[in-house]
């Protein structure tokens, strides 16, 4: 998509870190990094040419977003690239865990012969609980809707129920009435440790827990208690409290070993559909603030979603510290000019401002070295074909 688009693309395997990154980064217009690479200050100090950064991954922690807004630089994200797959695999693992299925697969690979129905259920039929009802769980509610479960869900915002699902008051109510409980809650301070031992008593014997959101939700300890007494009769966690930063063996779990437990490293959201969204998502995000000067999505910075320009017009896209009388001064030495804005653009947050104007194009450039001349100003950047 940047290379159709005319940017000049240079791709690097792996993460760069340290210099490399500050080496790799020299001249660029934009730069696109995944998880592992770190952007602080140092490296943003050696890009002023540096226009926008699109982090091709779900959270954008790697990077400094004060010190990129400082620069007039705007981070993107794809948060929600990956909702489908996360959705699949919470469906496919409640199947699986009602049906009892890995405890069989693992015998089976021990050699033991076990066919029964004991314990074994349909979804159809089943309550699933729906603990956020956002991104995945709207998308998930969905899924197991279309194979006969019956969805409630609770959320702290209101949130219109897709197809027949039933908002609920409280999350005591949910446990209360659910056979699967499936968290999809950001971790915040009212989300840490929301599922502990009193929660898991509330919840119905038998009941399933899965947790694909986030590991400090969740007390290990308690659920790995229940399932061995027999409260609990499964669990699916893809997240955990300490998640190691590498692949590789010595990762340790209250839940190892416990029965009908499906565990899995993190991968909720790793399929290559997902990295193909995210991969489209952010490059549009890119094109469109390098191309448009847009700012939807964008993490740092005011977001301004902006129409096509207007045919013939010059677009200034002008960033400054967000103090008292900027724009008054910046209208003010406009106006003392003679010179009409066609169109303008505002957003602010507490730290900074974004104001786009478009121009005649004979206006354009002393408007340009007006706006950069206010001492507050950031950045200034000029569009025209
Ligand atoms: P979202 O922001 O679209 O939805 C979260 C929902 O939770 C919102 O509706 C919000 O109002 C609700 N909520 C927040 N606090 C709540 C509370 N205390 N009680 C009830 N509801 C509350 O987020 P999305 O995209 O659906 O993601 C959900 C979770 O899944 C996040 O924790 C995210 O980090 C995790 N995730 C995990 C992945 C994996 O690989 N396992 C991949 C992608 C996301």
């Amino acid at each position: 998509m940047l290379r159709a688009a005319g940017v000049e693309v240079e791709a690097r395997p792996g993460a760069l870190e340290g210099r490399e990154l500050v080496e790799a980064v020299r001249g660029a217009s934009i730069l696109g990094i995944r998880s592992r690479s770190r952007v602080d200050a140092e490296v943003l100090a050696a890009a002023p040419e540096l226009l926008a950064i699109g982090c091709f991954c779900i959270g954008t922690n790697q990077v400094d977003l004060g010190v990129a807004a400082a620069h007039g630089v705007p981070v993107f994200n794809s948060p929600f690239g990956n909702t489908r797959s996360v959705a699949e695999l919470t469906l496919a693992e409640i199947v699986m865990l009602l049906r009892g299925v890995f405890d069989r697969s693992t015998e089976l690979h021990r050699g033991i012969w076990r066919k029964t129905a004991e314990g074994a259920r349909e979804v159809r039929g089943r309550t699933l609980g729906i603990v956020g009802y956002g991104h995945i769980g709207s998308q998930l509610s969905v899924l197991a809707e279309s194979l006969g479960m019956h969805v409630v869900f609770f959320d702290i915002d209101h949130r219109l129920p897709l197809g027949n699902a039933v908002a609920l008051g409280s999350l005591e109510e949910l446990l209360e009435r659910s056979d699967v409980v499936s968290l999809h809650v950001p971790e915040t301070d009212l989300t840490r440790g929301m599922i502990g031992a009193p929660e898991i008593a509330r919840m119905r014997r038998g009941a399933i827990l899965v947790n694909n959101a986030r590991g400090s939700l969740v007390d290990l300890d308690a659920a790995a208690d229940s399932l061995r007494r027999g409260h609990l009769r499964g669990i699916a966690a893809d997240v955990f409290p300490n998640e190691p930063e590498s692949n590789g063996p010595g990762f340790a779990t209250p839940l190892a070993g416990a029965p009908n437990s499906i565990l899995t490293p993190h991968v909720g959201g790793s399929t290559e559909e997902a990295q193909e969204a995210i991969g489209r998502d952010v490059a549009e995000k890119l094109l469109r603030h390098a191309i448009g000067g847009s700012t939807r999505g964008a993490v740092n910075v005011p977001e301004v979603d902006l129409p096509r320009r207007r045919e013939g017009a010059h677009r200034i896209l002008h960033f400054h510290r967000n103090v008292p009388g900027v724009l008054g001064r910046m209208h003010t030495l406009l106006a003392s000019r003679g010179i009409n804005i066609t169109a303008e653009y505002l957003q602010s947050d507490a730290h900074l401002s974004y104001v786009i104007l478009e121009v005649d194009p004979a206006d354009a450039e002393v408007v340009r070295r007006d706006l950069a001349s206010v001492p507050e100003t950031i950045r200034v950047r000029t569009l025209w074909d």
